[in-house]
């Protein structure tokens, strides 16, 4: 026993070195051969080749139902007779629900179960009938009008009377019915059709006839007719089979066969937004904000993927994928969301970026009277067609459709929106000391410092190096004496190694993913050969959770929280580096019909075992690399494995801004970036923008330099640590703003169009971008950048430096310096945001630290906010232990009042000082009332170049209403 342990751990690592040698060295550096294009794969090339404007598919009127809140009617394909079943639903909040399935499947398809990405069933909503004839039946919801068309079919959905999104406008409906795999003898038009399969056949649609059939002649005729539709069905079936591609029962790739034991069985259609030429979304992409055509390149792909040094700008699959797309234009946002898990391809196409230059030139001559629209196309390789249509109107409305559907981002413990150190790896004990008592040193704060897979042994997930991690809980305790926490790595991958604990009950009990014999998949990843438990199966994900509890991970502590990475999953030798497509997980679905899912499965149950571990009191810190839509409810996400390129840390901010757009806020990128030795000015810079984004962390692969930001030059450690501290500063702010992302979704990073939806001129901005609806940032993504054309929104607003505090008028482009030290942030005029000055080691020693708000004024000298309070990490505030405070100034009074008042706590946080930007004059008084009704006066000070009011020392506690007024 001893010997094989030994030679599978040899084997092991030597596996790992042959991996990381290949990493290193660049032999699978983005080999874009190792993922697919849409030629290589069956369905992508078979949805692209549907012409357009052909539709078989009619809606057979006489199957109309109509009910309450939904309707139902058949869909009949003229080529082949397969039937199809519509449903509408009518939902609340302005949103509408179009599946369609296959009326009689041979056997079910797979369909998300409900509570795993929709948080629930969908509340639906009466919907009315406004018209019918034989061709078309119009439908009222709220605001908005459905109209089905039976020949050929499309569905139109209109707002407010604009057409917003066209269904099948194109034609481009395609859904490939489940059958059986035909025999050898399949001959056509004989009835002698195949030995060995019964392929599902459709009635053929009924005749109008009503009159009454002798006993039996029905039956016998039915039987006929019946007869006569298998022969012309499998005829039609047959010659679609021959006129499709071969590989419709099986395929391959790279040398990877693909089994397809249920054939061909994609679904796909066309959505269309007239009127609009922008949409966002369908990350994740290393791409430019809004979406581009993809007239000239493959679809944009999604399926989570762990692909090696990633390339920018390009349709390419990456980590993990939430198939919601929003269209935007100056009058109005809808958003779609097609809930399908498998596969999934769009195609984009704009009558605005298609035009040819020519065209463009005739459209200046003659000036073009054409509407823009946007037309996409959707395929994916199973599943139904699930598609939700949020009207809007407003993007915030949209944002908020999302939410109800499909849930929010809960608020972080407040450690976990501060800033995180690591590194693959820190090697030991005393490298984790080290890095510590470095950071106390050179005074730049952190909270949390990360270990990779390197502290484990032998990547066996949930253990410990030996050696170098010989008492695990008594580093946890010593770095958390300073009010700081730690994070390891726990991949999805199981070591097989029956000696390891975790491995051996998985086995034991039957958990695992299956391969399509049924016997356990196997693969490789960080371990050598793993398996992977199943975690489709809810009871395994409750055995997963199971796994944190604080006896079964030794070593661990409260003070320990969780990464879960290469959970796309990666698997060193699948296709695509990925499981294959055949694989098996409960309720015998294939990882075709799932993949998608599984990353968000795996951070989802690691979270619950966060929650498990102390009994529900602990709010939960997890972060994941893969994601689906929905993810957002399990913490955050990273964008994986970027270059330490000037390039990586500007695509950072459009990557960013798409997940916060589709409701996975909590992101950030690698600062500095993983891969690869960035320059030092770089690192500088690249904390300045990330100081700036929802999540906060340093990270490098195990051959990059160390990079800690004391090893920097004197400057640039110095420019570094202001970034940081910088941060620390506004925590109170971005806290705020978590809770009402909790409570209300929509983004907490956001383009520009999101509070200025008319403004054209921000429609493609992704340089850019709003912190709340109060924070601007323009991050210097250039190298030696020594300043940058900042575009202020607003035709009224004014924007206020945070540092500086010089104005700037909104509605214009200004060129701002930004030499190194600097990062262009601005304040909006009329909010008041919270932020706390006196910087500690970590966010935990700031708990009951004074706050300092700071007012800057708009044109009427008025401004208001918010701040949110609580115990900062557990979930006694969901049970009314929090301090929701409205913040105001108006007519020179500042007010504090309670803006829910069924929150209390007893906090020693108090206020320090109200910094008032914008004020006129120097004010005689300044006279604080609080609730008892006290009259005291407070200092203040004037600083007449940037016309700031600081208000000293209120010494008012939060939970306190209080005016104070200026005279
Ligand atoms: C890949 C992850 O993306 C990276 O962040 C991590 O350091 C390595 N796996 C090793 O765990």
């Amino acid at each position: 026993m001893a010997k094989t342990t030994q030679t599978s751990s040899w084997m092991a690592t030597t596996l790992h070195l042959i991996c990381c040698c290949l990493l290193i060295s660049n032999i699978v550096a983005v080999s874009r051969d190792n993922f697919k294009t849409c030629d290589q794969s069956g369905f992508c090339k078979r949805h692209r080749a549907v012409p357009s404007g052909e539709s078989p598919y009619v809606i057979l009127m006489d199957s109309l139902k109509i009910q309450a809140t939904n309707v139902q009617v058949q869909l009949l394909n003229t080529k082949n007779n397969v039937r199809l079943l519509l449903e509408l639903y009518g939902l609340q909040e302005n949103t509408a629900r179009l599946k369609i399935n296959e009326l009689n499947p041979i056997k079910p398809r797979f369909e998300i179960p409900i509570g795993d990405v929709l948080v629930g069933e969908p509340k639906q909503q009466g919907i009315k009938i406004i018209d019918k004839n034989d061709q078309s039946v119009t439908f009222g919801l709220e605001n908005n009008k459905v109209v089905l068309t039976s020949k050929p079919f499309r569905v139109d959905f209109f707002t407010e009377g604009d057409h917003v999104v066209g269904v099948n406008a194109q034609g481009l409906l395609k859904f490939e019915h489940l059958r059986t795999k035909p025999g050898w003898f399949h001959r056509v038009g004989t009835g002698i059709y195949s030995w060995f399969s019964e392929p599902f056949r459709e009635p053929k649609p009924a005749e109008p006839d009503n009159q009454e059939k002798p006993e039996g002649e029905e039956n016998k005729e039915d039987d006929e007719a019946e007869e006569e539709n298998k022969e012309e069905e499998v005829a039609a079936e047959t010659q679609d089979q021959q006129s499709e591609e071969p590989n419709l029962w099986e395929e391959s790739f790279k040398g990877f066969a693909d089994s397809k034991p249920n054939g061909p069985a994609s679904v796909g259609m066309d959505i269309g937004f007239p009127g609009f030429e922008h949409v966002y979304g369908i990350p994740e992409h290393a791409e430019s904000l809004a979406l581009k055509s993809t007239k000239d390149t493959d679809p944009y792909r999604l399926f989570n993927l762990d692909v090696f040094e990633y390339e920018l700008y390009n349709p390419m699959a990456l980590y993990g994928s939430v198939p919601l797309m929003i269209a935007h234009n100056e009058k109005r946002t809808v958003g779609i969301y097609w809930n399908n898990a498998a596969e999934t391809w769009i195609d984009i196409r704009s009558n605005v970026a298609d035009k040819t230059f020519l065209s463009k030139v005739a459209d200046l001559v003659k000036g073009s009277s054409d509407i823009p629209q946007t037309d996409t196309h959707w395929f994916s390789e199973s599943g139904i067609i699930d598609l939700f249509i949020m009207m809007g109107p407003s993007p915030k409305q949209v944002f908020k459709q999302y939410a109800i559907l499909t849930g929010t981002t809960p608020l972080p413990p407040l450690f976990a929106i501060a800033y995180h150190q690591c590194r693959w790896n820190y090697n030991d004990q005393d490298d984790v000391k080290n890095v510590d008592a470095n950071m106390d040193k050179f005074q730049i704060p952190y909270d949390v410092i990360w270990l990779d897979i390197e502290h484990t042994d032998g990547k066996r997930y949930f253990t410990w190096e030996k050696d170098k991690f010989s008492h695990p809980e008594d580093m946890i305790n010593n770095v958390a004496s300073r009010g700081r926490k730690m994070v390891t790595i726990v991949d999805p991958h199981l070591k097989k190694d029956d000696n390891f604990g975790v491995y051996a009950d998985c086995k034991n009990h039957d958990l695992t993913v299956k391969n399509k014999d049924g016997g356990e998949y196997e693969g490789w990843c960080w371990p050598g050969s793993s398996i992977w438990p199943d975690f489709l199966n809810p009871a395994i994900r409750k055995w997963w959770a199971s796994k944190f509890a604080y006896d079964q991970y030794k070593g661990s502590t409260s003070d320990l929280y969780i990464w879960n990475d290469m959970n796309e999953p990666s698997v060193f030798n699948g296709p695509e580096i990925t499981f294959h497509k055949d694989v098996k997980h409960f309720g015998g679905w294939e990882n075709r019909d799932i993949h998608n899912l599984y990353g968000m499965y795996v951070h989802h149950a690691t979270g619950e075992g966060i929650k498990l571990r102390s009994n529900n009191e602990q709010r939960p810190f997890v972060l994941s690399r893969a994601f689906f839509a929905g993810s957002q409810r399990s913490g955050a996400i990273w964008t994986g494995d970027n270059m330490g390129e000037w390039s990586h840390l500007k695509v950072s901010n459009p990557m960013i801004l798409s997940l916060n757009l589709v409701g996975i806020t909590f992101s950030g990128a690698d600062i500095g970036g993983f891969f690869r030795n960035p320059e030092p000015e770089l690192i500088a810079r690249w904390y300045q923008a990330a100081a700036f984004q929802p999540f906060f962390r340093a990270h490098a692969h195990l051959d990059t330099k160390r990079r800690e930001p004391y090893l920097l030059d004197e400057r640039l450690m110095k420019v570094s640590r202001d970034a940081i501290r910088t941060r620390y500063t506004f925590l109170p702010f971005w806290y705020t703003l978590y809770y009402l992302g909790e409570r209300d979704g929509g983004p907490l990073v956001m383009p520009l169009w999101v509070e200025y939806p008319e403004d054209k001129s921000t429609f493609q901005m992704d340089d850019q971008y709003l912190l709340g609806t109060s924070i601007l940032v323009k991050p210097i993504t250039e190298a030696g950048g020594i300043g940058t054309t900042v575009y202020f929104p607003g035709q009224n607003e004014i924007w206020y430096d945070i540092l500086t505090q010089e104005t700037y008028k909104g509605g214009a482009s200004t060129y701002i310096n930004a030499a190194l030290e600097k990062i262009p942030v601005f304040q909006r005029g009329g909010s008041i945001i919270p932020r706390k000055m006196r910087i500690r080691r970590s966010s935990g020693l700031m708990h009951n630290d004074p706050f300092t708000f700071v007012v800057c004024l708009d044109k009427k000298g008025e401004a208001e906010g918010d701040v949110y309070v609580d115990e900062y990490d557990s979930f006694k505030y969901k049970s009314g232990k929090f301090i929701l405070k409205k913040l105001t100034f108006k007519d020179n009074v500042f007010e504090s009042s309670a803006a829910d008042p069924s929150g209390k706590l007893d906090t020693k946080e108090w206020i320090e000082r109200i910094v008032i930007v914008g004020y006129p004059h120097q004010p005689k008084a300044a006279t604080l009332k609080s609730g008892k009704g006290t009259l005291v006066s407070l200092d203040t000070v004037y600083d007449s170049k940037t016309k700031t009011v600081t208000v000293r020392k209120p010494g008012i506690n939060i939970a306190d209403d209080f005016t104070i007024k200026l005279s």
